[in-house]
């Protein structure tokens, strides 16, 4: 349930940082050790300096799409991420937009769980 909030919330920032004709792709993909998760968006993305901060608590960089909004959810998405074991980051794309990337280890199989 937590990790639904932190994907809804990341999803959600990107759809409002966004334009009717820009598109918001989520990404799965798994390897053998852990699942990314990709949210990437075709916005104005975040000045490379306050990168690392949009996941501190009340931190919003103003902007005319900001919204109304109080910082935290970047914040909540990254303690549930770090709650299951991975990490959070984002970075601009080439062509601009942000994206989101969250990795989470994935469970070991024990020997009796699998025949
Ligand atoms: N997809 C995005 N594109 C550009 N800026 C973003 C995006 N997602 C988050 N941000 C920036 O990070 C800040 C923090 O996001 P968040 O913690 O979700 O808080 P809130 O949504 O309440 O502003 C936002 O206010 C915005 O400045
Ligand atoms: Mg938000």
């Amino acid at each position: 349930e937590l990790m639904r909030r932190a994907l809804d919330n990341i999803v959600r920032n990107a759809l409002r940082f966004s334009t009717r004709e820009q598109t918001v792709q989520v990404d799965l993909r798994g390897t053998e050790r852990e699942w990314l998760l990709c949210v990437t968006d075709q916005g104005p993305g975040v000045e490379k300096n306050k990168l690392s901060s949009i996941f501190d608590p009340f931190i919003r960089i103003e902007s005319p799409q900001s919204g109304k909004g109080y910082g935290l959810g970047l914040a909540i998405a990254r303690k549930v991420v770090m709650a299951h074991g991975g990490h959070i980051e984002a970075d601009n794309g080439p062509h601009g937009g942000l994206t989101v990337r969250i990795f989470i280890p994935r469970w070991q199989e024990t020997a009796s769980q699998s025949h």
